[in-house]
């Protein structure tokens, strides 16, 4: 197959590249800055809002593409133009340039479980409306409806996964309001210090990188007839407190995290659901984030040793 990845550069495309890669697949991997890999693949630098790189990321035999080229949450919260910009008029493009293939190609959208708000507790029903408080849960929320229109219309044919927080992300701390959901483990297994911005009966929804490839690859070749007009789905994540991610670390581990709470992050973050009905997704095919050690053993199995290196440890 003709794969483009968007965002090809990112934490989750570098994953699903090297995944898709092993298969034999033609890949064109787009970032901002042209991705530099280890395996064959055309790699493309440029601006997802720029229609004449989206035609040529996205050329006209293409069969899927995986939009997840994006400006993340904290940041898109601070700065409401690049947000806007990137995650909004950036789908358009993608969808325009999409229209144009030979046939309607699979796009897989990686959508947020910031699209959606709710009071703490609140088991989200499969069909729960999205009322996110964040423009960057905004901007997914419509980017998810103007991408299911595409699909009514048979312009695309998309998928778009309302993706759980991703842990353990390698790496340093970024500009995504979540990214303490890391950091809380990640800091420690490393052997430094970190801070907890939220208190430890706060729950969240979450999922491995693993666990999430698979998700993205499987929505990439699924069956989409079952979807209907409804394109969104929320996969099968697994729902955790900060104080058992803290029970998964060892005492000295557990004594290198400071609570020191955050008001900006809480405003964010305390919005976020944590739990959801997923029966639909199982029923599709996702196969469900089993538990928080199995998250901790991909890490260490993934990204330990990569990460110890990059930061110089
Ligand atoms: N990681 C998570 O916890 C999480 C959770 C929910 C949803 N998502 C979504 O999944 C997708 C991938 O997430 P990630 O964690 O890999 O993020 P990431 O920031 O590592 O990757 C996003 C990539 O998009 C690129 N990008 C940003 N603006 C661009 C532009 N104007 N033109 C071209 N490329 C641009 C960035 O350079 C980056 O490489 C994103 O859409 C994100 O919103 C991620």
């Amino acid at each position: 197959m003709h794969i483009t990845i968007l965002g090809g550069g990112g934490f989750l495309g570098r994953k699903l590249a090297a995944r898709l890669a092993t298969e034999g697949h033609a890949l064109t991997l787009f970032d901002m800055v042209a991705p530099v890999v280890p395996f064959a693949a055309r790699c493309l630098g440029g601006d997802v809002t720029d229609p004449v790189a989206m035609t040529a990321a996205i050329p006209p035999e293409t069969d899927v593409v995986v939009h997840l080229a994006a400006v993340v949450s904290a940041q898109a919260e601070a700065d409401y133009d690049l947000g806007m910009r990137v995650n909004l008029h950036g789908t358009l493009a993608v969808i325009e340039a999409a229209r144009r293939c030979v046939k309607p190609p699979r796009v897989v959208f990686t959508s947020s479980v910031a699209s959606f708000s709710a009071p703490v507790g609140t088991v989200m029903a499969e069909d729960a409306r999205q009322m996110p408080l964040n423009s960057y849960g905004a901007e997914k929320a419509a980017a998810e409806l103007l991408l299911q229109d595409a699909s009514r219309r048979g312009m695309v044919d998309a998928v778009n996964l309302r993706l759980p927080t991703v842990i353990v992300r390698p790496g340093r701390p970024n500009k995504a309001a979540s990214s303490f959901v890391s950091s809380v483990l990640r800091e420690p297994l490393l052997g430094l210090e970190t801070t907890l911005p939220v208190t430890p009966d706060f729950a969240l929804w979450v999922a491995s990188p693993r666990v999430v490839v698979d998700w993205l690859r499987h929505a990439a070749v699924m069956d989409t007839a079952p979807l209907g007009t409804d394109r969104g789905i929320n996969p099968p994540g697994l729902t955790v407190t900060v104080a058992e991610m803290l029970a998964a670390l060892t005492p000295a581990e557990r004594a290198l995290v400071r609570a020191e709470p955050d008001a900006s992050v809480q405003a964010i973050v305390g919005t976020w659901p944590a739990r959801f009905v997923d029966a639909r997704a199982r029923r599709l095919g996702f196969a469900p984030q089993v538990s928080l050690p199995a998250i901790l053993a991909a890490f260490r199995e993934d990204d330990l040793a990569a990460t110890r290196a990059e930061r110089g440890l």
